[in-house]
């Protein structure tokens, strides 16, 4: 073997030892069966997506999730809770995920995430840097958070018959009123104990800080709209990264 050869296939595996240590954006990190690296570059983190596979992600962990049940209302005053992400960086779709947006003005191309980002608590629409991404399965709609949990969109239980609309929130237990499904490319819930004419209706109505809260619509789609809200319909997006 001539020695430029040996050159080069030196160089070649030196190449391999130094990217194997680090794993590259958005790279897979970690799961069953890699052998690969499991080191994220500086400002990301692996996350943990499933047994099979974790992800470099960028910005910090989310080291804790609250099991704290969440507001029964749906509704808080005060400061606003919401936050954007800390890098700022408009996020990349996972494969088997969708991103959730309404399409409608005064909410066209907000994005469904937590009220405060990655935890339990109001769910809300906002803008697409803070995105979250999301799958539908046994009929439970769920928030992929970057550490690997799953937060699950649980549906507030009607207080009493004259009530129009139900908030929405995060938790780590499931929802036991009802069911998420995809309608083609909407989000529908339907219930055996909560009656509605549309499946697909929802209302969005900002709380006193501006917080965009994301509640079931008990009535029919943009008609006896309550006061604050505006109707609306939330759609599986599915581009690499949200749009506005
Ligand atoms: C029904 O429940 C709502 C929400 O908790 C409450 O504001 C309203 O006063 C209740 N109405 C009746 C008639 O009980």
């Amino acid at each position: 073997m001539a020695k430029s050869t040996l050159a080069s296939l030196a160089a070649l595996s030196l190449a391999a030892v130094v990217s194997a240590q680090t794993a590259p954006q958005w790279g897979q990190c970690g799961g069953q069966g890699w052998t690969g690296a499991t080191v994220c570059p500086d400002g990301w983190f692996c996350s943990v997506l499933n047994p099979y596979y974790s992800q470099c992600l960028q910005g910090a962990s989310v080291s804790s999730i609250s099991s704290a049940s969440s507001s029964a209302s749906g509704a808080s005053s005060g400061s606003p809770t919401s936050t954007s992400s800390a890098s700022g960086t408009t996020p990349t779709l996972i494969a088997g995920n969708s991103f959730i947006r309404a399409v409608e003005d005064p909410n066209f191309h907000q994005y469904l995430r937590s009220e405060t980002l990655n935890s339990v608590g109001t769910a809300v629409l906002g803008d697409p840097v803070d995105a979250a991404q999301f799958q539908i399965n046994n009929g439970q709609l769920e928030q992929l958070v970057p550490d690997g949990t799953i937060l699950y969109a649980t549906v507030e239980p009607p207080a009493n018959s004259t009530v129009v609309k139900l908030g929405i929130s995060w938790a780590t237990t499931p929802d036991t009123l009802g069911t998420f499904l995809w309608g083609g490319d909407t989000v529908e819930w339907n219930s055996a104990t909560v009656s509605r004419p549309q499946n697909n209706a929802w209302l969005v109505c900002p709380d006193a800080a501006g917080n965009k809260l994301l509640f079931l619509n008990l009535g029919p789609y943009d008609y006896d709209t309550p006061a604050g809200c505006a109707d609306e319909t939330i759609h599986a997006y599915t581009g690499a990264t949200p749009t506005s």
